[in-house]
């Protein structure tokens, strides 16, 4: 008896300590994210102007286009993750199963992941022409404080799910 309540007590405060990193990473992080993808599209359009090379004139379309899918399904995915994911875990997984939640949120961000593989292969070629223009220097730096925000935001809520499956007592 004094085992299940010491597992009750370390699965109450598991929670009690999610509510406080959801709160983060939804209120924080989130916002930091819709604040920032808008800007760093506005840097790419800007840098549009500049005089280059047919090659690096279509690297960066095709910046701006996946980019634009980014923000998209990035948008899309924080919805989710405020509307249904961690509300539902932390109240009690309604309408779905933490196996399915993991499942969508980490196929997700692994999406992510590869994006930005492909972001910094077409930062290389935009790169060898235009490092002395300024804007592509800030963009350059936004790009990678997103890309470095979103790995530690990406792996807390990787944590906090992996949490949330070994403390969730088990549907009876
Ligand atoms: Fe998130
Ligand atoms: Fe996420």
């Amino acid at each position: 008896m004094a085992a299940e309540q010491a597992t009750i007590a370390t699965a109450q405060g598991v929670f009690d300590r999610s509510e406080q990193i959801v709160s983060y990473l939804l209120e924080e992080d989130h916002t930091y994210l819709r604040r920032e993808m808008p800007r760093l599209l506005r840097l790419m359009q800007r840098i549009r102007r500049e005089e280059c090379s047919l090659e690096v004139r279509s690297q960066l379309e095709e910046l701006i286009e996946l980019f634009n899918v980014f923000q998209h399904n990035e948008q899309t995915h924080m919805k989710r993750e405020e509307r249904e994911i961690f509300p539902g875990l932390l109240d009690g997984l309604a309408g779905l199963s933490l196996e399915q939640a993991v499942q969508i949120i980490g196929q997700e961000h692994q999406t992510f992941g590869f994006m930005f593989e492909r972001f910094y292969a077409m930062l290389n070629v935009i790169e060898a022409e235009l490092a002395h223009c300024a804007t592509y220097r800030t963009l350059r730096d936004g790009l990678t404080s997103l890309a470095q925000r979103l790995k530690e935001h990406i792996w807390l809520e990787e944590q906090l799910l992996a949490a949330l499956v070994i403390f969730t007592p088990a549907a009876v």
